[in-house]
């Protein structure tokens, strides 16, 4: 299967190429930076340059044509304005699910965030708050799609071992962390369940081995 992922070299772009890769999957990570291609074609997937805040429509269309699956795996990150928070977090999901629709590419995964889907708290940081309403207006356009989504919401991320034990289920599950390396396994799991289409799901740590748990929810 082709899976696309954009925000191909993130933390959790790259474990999830590794796992694609080695269960005989063929991976492509959208990279805006060309000196990333050496890590994403080293994860095992193939390096394409995209930057998703300047591209048009057409052109990522075409880089989505023949895929099995897109999974958008981008973010503006910790150093970024409030800008970047709707450009990249609602505005590069918005460009990829727009061009899914036209490649004809069904199967769309969105990590999106524990938080998303109400409105930031009184008094939140600005940085904070644009993140979640970006957040949020990425997956209510992704939800008013004719796509086959699943809105991903892990909590807080951490770079600890995977675990391979998790809590999965529709929101609210109480707040925890959960390490990359889990939710690149849950991905590549749903991404083999179509039954888990249309589903809002938050992630964090828990006692359900991943294949288990993503199986319980299809
Ligand atoms: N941190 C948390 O605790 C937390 C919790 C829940 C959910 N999340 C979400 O989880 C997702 C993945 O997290 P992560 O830690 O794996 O992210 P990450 O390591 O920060 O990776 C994000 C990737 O997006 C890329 N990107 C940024 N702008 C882009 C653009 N215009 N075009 C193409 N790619 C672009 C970045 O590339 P560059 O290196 O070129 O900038 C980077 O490789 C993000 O959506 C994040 O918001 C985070």
């Amino acid at each position: 299967m082709r899976v696309v992922i954009a925000g191909g070299h993130g933390k959790i772009a790259l474990l999830l190429e590794g796992l694609l890769a080695g269960r005989g999957d063929q991976a492509v990570g959208l990279i805006r930076n060309p000196a990333h291609a050496g890590d994403v074609q080293k994860a095992g997937a193939e390096a394409v340059v995209c930057d998703l805040e300047a591209a048009a429509a057409g052109d990522v269309t075409v880089l989505l044509s023949g895929a099995a699956a897109v999974v958008f795996a981008a973010g503006a990150g910790p150093g970024s304005g409030a800008p970047r928070k709707d450009s990249v977090d609602r505005g590069a999901s918005v460009l990829l699910a727009d061009a899914a629709e036209r490649a004809g590419v069904r199967r769309f995964v969105q990590i999106s965030s524990m938080g998303a889907g109400q409105p930031p708290r009184p008094g939140t940081d600005e940085v904070w708050a644009a993140y979640i309403t970006a957040k949020t207006a990425a997956e209510d356009d992704l939800r008013s799609r004719d796509l086959d989504w699943t809105i991903l919401r892990p909590g807080r991320l951490t770079d600890a071992p995977a675990t391979g034990r998790i809590r999965l289920a529709a929101p609210p599950v109480p707040r925890g962390s959960i390490p990359r390396a889990d939710v690149a396994a849950v991905i590549a799991a749903l991404l083999d369940e179509p039954g888990t289409r249309h589903r809002t799901l938050e992630l964090v740590g828990g006692d359900s081995p991943v294949a288990a748990a993503v199986h319980s929810i299809s």
